[in-house]
């Protein structure tokens, strides 16, 4: 399966993730600048934000109210289609998601 990150500066990176790989992990996989990922995918640090793209957003379901809090606090912009992407995880339904980069 595929996923997308747009850079703020315009850049794409494509990247092959295996289904049930978070979208952290596949992002510092995949040498995406930007996210970092700091605590492993334990909902403590925000450093894997992303703005997830519109038409994907719904597909990727709903943040819980830690994540919620955790976005509320994260160092880069929130947007209405924020998410920790180490929240998510990829699934045949994500096929294609398209992830942007906030700039830092
Ligand atoms: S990697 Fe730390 S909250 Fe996602």
């Amino acid at each position: 399966m595929k996923a997308t990150w747009i850079l703020p500066d315009g850049r794409e990176i494509a990247a092959e993730v295996p289904a049930g790989r978070n979208l952290m992990e596949a992002a510092l996989a995949a040498n995406v600048p930007g996210v970092v990922g700091e605590c492993g995918g334990s909902l403590s640090c925000a450093t894997c934000h992303v703005h997830v793209a519109e038409d994907w957003f719904a597909a990727t379901g709903t943040a819980g109210d830690f994540e919620e809090a955790m976005l509320d606090v994260s160092d880069t912009p929130r947007a209405d289609t924020s998410r920790l992407s180490c929240q998510i995880v990829m699934a045949p339904g994500l096929d294609g998601i398209v992830l942007r980069v906030p700039q830092a």
